[in-house]
Formats: structure tokens, sequence, C-alpha cells
């Protein structure tokens, strides 16, 4: 226990979760109230931003709770209204219309929204102001369901098929604008733009042309074609999107010996896309630095559709989940990153410069120089970052690794060399608005425990972790740079009608379980976002729980409250709200994905769902939603 007096930070930005909206300087008394396995309560004596309630009495939430839903829709609350906005196939700016038949061309795919919407982030309209009613949607598109994406499905398999897979993937960038009082899709846009699996990207950072980033195509190591498995995100201060790559190995195949460094990332004898037949790069035993390229976060500008996006190496290599942004007491800029996989680390980047936030020019490169760190979660409650730099911590050219660069590449065979704690499958990473806590979704791991397998720590309690847990920790004196932190588990999650307890959780309030998007708004509610894998959803552990869903909290009393559930069979991953609180951009991703097979059945391919576009169209997208209310109030609120 102990109290500290905590100084809200003021840095100017484009967007209110960095600090201008709630400036308070909170005193607060952090109270670990019970063991560990049961919910830490965070008490608060400060003037009343945050009080403490009882369940469904949070000042900061004020809606009414949705009850779960099987439903093929999306509900909201009484009062709130939602629009599709967004859906794959949708024209970029003046791009053809998507075609209800999936016959689009590759050239017609890139030129509209590609598939499985995740990550995303509003970016005001002009650079630089608040508006809350014309800005840019940066939305990472995961990735494909060939069933859906192909009339066809996978026959005839063939090189236009590769590239228009190629082409679903990536980043939109769409221009949105408030007119006759509904959001739309501004449509010639000046921003307008996709970024695809076969956009040129500058590599940059300690990896860049290093011997193992050449490949034949590319002797300099620094120019990659394309992103990969765009999952969650971050966005910078200076008005740039960071998506981030996740699930590369999947891309990927090797008919030979695998190398321990492509073993240790996941590449395989098999690739579900199936591109290495017709791209030859996707061999990774023909190209086997090929995929050293991917596992990065690149960082692009939303507001130059000219500039060149750029993979920024310092940042690390992993399954790369999102890269959450903020900014140090002296400036510096941190990056919060989760490397999604059964028993992989938690990472953050400092910067070695501070953020100029009078010139945006300034910061292009901030993200090449700084410090990676690895998380070690201690049993007392306490924690270290530890660095991964070349020559530190037994990471030398005797261990495997020569340079930075290599340190970088194999980031994870370097976190495990450190001692870092390996982790239930962390997912997104979020900082309060108002004291810096930061919390981290850790999804689940059903390996947790099993057959050799590492069992349970303080950090990650339970065995055969099917629910998933969010965990939270305070950096030392409250600033992002320090290297150490106290940290305490938020909520198990669960379902209070399974009889086996440790499958009940602690949630105060609704039901859920997969925690995967998690994200502040500007007030301090944390949202919080479920990824129930659809071989899981409405099955055993999950079949109380309906279709995934998106559930608001509030951190200072703990209390959950269900606020949207999305259509059958999808995902809910991605939000943000506009400036002014009163739009909120969701994604739903692959409504109707099966969960006994890869892809969808493209003879039926609404057999799962039809949502948005109803049983005429039969055929299921992925979309951004527009959460709106009635009276036009905070959403939230
Ligand atoms: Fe793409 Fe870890 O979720
Ligand atoms: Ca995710
Ligand atoms: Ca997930």
């Amino acid at each position: 226990m102990h109290d500290e007096r905590e100084n809200i930070g003021s840095n100017p930005s484009v967007h209110p979760a960095f600090g201008d909206v709630l400036r308070a300087g909170l005193s607060r008394r952090q109270v670990l109230a019970g063991g560990l396995g049961t919910l830490a309560v965070w008490l608060t004596d400060g003037p009343g931003l945050l009080v403490r309630a009882e369940a469904g009495e949070s000042a900061l939430m004020g809606f009414s709770a949705l009850s779960i839903s099987e439903e093929d829709a999306v509900r909201v609350p009484e009062g709130y209204r939602s629009d599709v906005l967004y859906a794959w196939g949708d024209p970029v700016s003046n791009g053809p219309a998507w075609d209800p038949n999936a016959l689009d061309t590759a050239e017609e795919q890139a030129l509209q929204a590609g598939m499985h919407h995740d990550g995303m982030h509003y970016f005001p309209l002009p650079y630089g102001s608040n508006s809350s009613t014309h800005g840019l949607l940066a939305v990472n598109h995961e990735y494909v369901d060939n069933g859906l994406l192909f009339r066809d499905g996978l026959e005839g398999w063939s090189a236009e098929k590769v590239r228009k897979a190629q082409a679903a993937h990536g980043v939109s960038v769409v221009e949105v604008r408030i007119e006759g009082g509904r959001w739309r899709v501004v449509r010639p846009s000046q921003y307008g733009r996709r970024v695809t699996a076969y956009t040129p990207m500058r590599i940059s950072g300690p990896a860049a042309g290093h011997p193992r980033m050449q490949t034949a195509a590319d002797p300099t190591g620094a120019l990659v074609l394309g992103t990969l498995n765009n999952c969650a995100h971050g966005y910078t201060p200076w008005g740039t999107y960071l998506t981030c790559e996740e699930n590369f190995n999947g891309y990927f195949l090797n008919k030979g010996t695998i190398p321990a460094d492509q073993a240790r990332y996941g590449i395989a004898s098999s690739t579900l896309y199936r591109w290495n037949e017709f791209d030859a790069r996707f061999d990774a035993g023909k190209s086997p630095n090929e995929p050293n390229r991917f596992g990065w976060v690149a960082e692009i500008d939303p507001y130059d559709p000219s500039r060149t996006p750029v993979k920024r190496t310092a940042l690390g290599r992993m399954k790369h989940e999102g890269a959450t942004v903020t900014v140090a007491s002296d400036k510096r800029i941190v990056v919060y990153m989760g490397d999604d996989e059964r028993f992989e680390y938690i990472y953050k980047f400092v910067s070695r410069d501070a953020y100029d936030p009078d010139d945006r020019a300034a910061n292009s490169n901030l993200l090449d120089f700084g410090t990676l760190y690895v998380a070690k979660f201690d049993s007392d409650g306490t924690g270290q970052w530890l660095p991964l730099v070349y020559g530190q911590n037994g990471l030398t050219p005797e261990a495997g690794f020569g340079s930075q660069g290599e340190v970088l590449v194999k980031t994870r065979q370097a976190a495990d060399r450190v001692g870092a704690t390996r982790m239930d499958r962390p997912e997104w990473i979020a900082v309060s608005p108002l004291n810096r806590d930061v919390y981290v979704t850790l999804t689940n791991n059903s390996q947790r425990g099993d057959g050799g397998r590492p069992g349970v720590d303080a950090a990650n309690p339970r065995n055969a972790n099917v629910y998933g847990h969010i965990l939270r920790w305070r950096e030392a004196g409250s600033d992002p740079g320090s290297t150490s932190f106290s940290w305490n588990l938020f909520v198990l999650a669960g379902d209070p009608r399974q009889g086996d307890s440790a499958k009940k959780g602690n949630i105060k309030g609704d039901a859920f379980g997969s925690p995967d998007g998690l994200w502040f708004d500007a007030r301090g509610v944390l949202w919080i976002q479920t990824d129930v894998s659809t071989a899981s959803l409405y099955r055993t552990d999950y079949a109380n729980l309906g279709n995934n869903q998106m559930l608001a909290a509030d951190p200072s009393t703990g209390e959950v409250r269900r606020f949207l559930t999305g259509p059958r069979f999808c995902e809910v991953t991605g939000v943000d709200v506009t400036p002014d609180g009163r739009t909120m951009f969701v994604n739903i991703q692959h409504p109707g994905e099966p969960g006994s097979a890869d892809n969808n059945d493209p003879r039926n391919p609404g057999a799962n769902s039809v949502w948005p576009d109803g049983p005429g169209i039969g055929r299921p997208r992925s979309a951004t939603v527009v959460i709106t209310r009635e009276d036009g109030g905070a959403i939230g609120s």
C-alpha cells in the first residue's frame, strides 16, 4: 500500500486521450484487497472524478445493460442506435461498388474495403483540429475468408486469386463526415487509400539492412512489399497510425527442415492461404529471410497518402497485437505491445528522444531510436522491465545475438534469454487517461498447466484458463518511462453459472470471456471487446455467453456492464470515439465464420450469418458500425 500524488500530463495532441480532456490531479490510495485470484480493488480518495459505487451505480456509466444475445444483429442499449458505415468491398474513394456475388477482380478489391476489420482510429480533419464531424478512419483488415472472398472459394486457385486475397489485407484510410445528421464515407476523397499485402514499405530502425532482412529481391534489406495480418493498432500524438502484424507465420510454408529461428515464430510445413503457389516469396524454404520482414509495427501517415509506410524494427518482431502509445514524464514516447500467443510476453519501447508537440516532422523518426523492454511480473505484486539490448543480459554473440538488429529479428528468443514472464496470450493494452494505470487483456490459455507446459504463476493464476483475465500495472511514479512497476489482477473473466469454481471468475457485473480489444475513452471508461473463437462459441464453457460482445468497465469500482452484442459468429474488435464523445466507431469482424472449417462454404456463404445485408444478399461482411445516442449525448455516460 502506498500514497502518492499523481499529476496528469497535458501533452498537446490531436486526440484527447493523450490528456487535455481530464487534467485533474488525483490523489489516490491503492489498496490490494484480497489475495491472488480475487478482485483487487483500488480505492480512491480523490476529488470525486472516480467514486466508489455498487454494481449498477457507476457514476461513469449511464446506460442500461444488455442481456446476452444469439441474434444475428448488432444490439445496443435503449436510446442508442447503430448504423453500418464501411463494410468489406465498399469503395474507399471513387472505386467500384461491391459485387454481392464476390466477382470483383483483384484490381477492384484494391480500391475497396479489405476483409476482416480489426484495430481502428479516428483522426480529425483538418490535422490538429478536434473535429467530431469530419475525419479519417484508419482501419486494419486482418485476414480473409476465401469462401466469402470468391464465389467459388479455393477452386481454380490462381495468381489472380492470390492477388485479390493480398489486396483484401492491410489497411484502409477513409474520409468520413456527418451529413444530414448521419455519418458517411466521403467519395471521392483526396485521403482515401488502401495499403495492401503488396504495397511497398520502407524498413527502418536497427534491423534495417541486417543480413537476416536481405532477400534476393531486396538485397538492401530495407524495402518490403506489404503488411499482413494487421490485428490491433496504435496511434501517435503526431497523428500517425501504427498497424501491427500478428499471425504472419500463417502466410509462409517451409517444406524442408524448418530452422529453429523460423520454428520459434511458428513457420510450418503448410499454409492456409496458399500464396506461395503463385508468389514464391511466401515459400520460406526458398526465401528464408522473407518471414523476417514481417512481424513488425508499421507507421502510416493517414494525412498524406503519398508517404511510404515504414516498418519500425526498434519496436521488435513478434505476433504483434497492438502498439499503445503514451508519453513519459520527460516527453519520451512509450509504446506498450503484446505478443499474442500462448506463453508469450508483454513489451514496451521507450524512445531515446523526447516528442516535440510543436514540430510534426521532428517526430518522424522517433520510433527508430530507443530501448525495447520485456515485462517480468514478480509474485509479490511488483515487476520489472528487462532491456533487450545487444551485449546486456546475455544477449551476446555466443548466445546467437550478433548485433541489436539480430536481437530485434529474434525478439522472442531474446525475451526467452532474459527470463521474462510467459503470459496467457497478451492482446490489447490500454492506458488510463486519468492516472496512467496500464491494463492488458490476457485472452485465454487452455494450455496453461497442460502436460509439461508452464503452470500457474501470480500473473497467470488459472490453469486451463478458458475465459482469460485483465491485469493492470502502475509504473513507478506513474511515469510510463520507468523500469519498474506494481501490478494486480483487475478481473478474472468467467461464467458464474459454471460448477467449477475456477471457471466462475470474479466479474462484478455482466459475464464475458476471452477479452481481446481493450480501450479507454477520455472519461476513463474501460471498454472491453471479446473474441471467443468460433470453435468455442455457443458450446461447453461458452454455452451461456452468446455472441461476442462489448462491455464497459468502471476501473474504480470494477463494475462491468454489457453495452453491445454482435451478430452471430462474429468477433467485436476495434473502437474509437470522436473527441466530443458523441460518436463511437466499432468494428464487427468475421460474422458467420464457421467454427468447424477454415473458410465459409462458398456454395452457402450465409449459413451462419447474413449480417449486415440480410438474406437477400446472403454473404456476411465485416464492417465498421457507427453508434450514436438518440439524444445526442456522450456514448456510455
Ligand atoms: Fe488478432 Fe490477437 O487477435
Ligand atoms: Ca485481437
Ligand atoms: Ca483474438
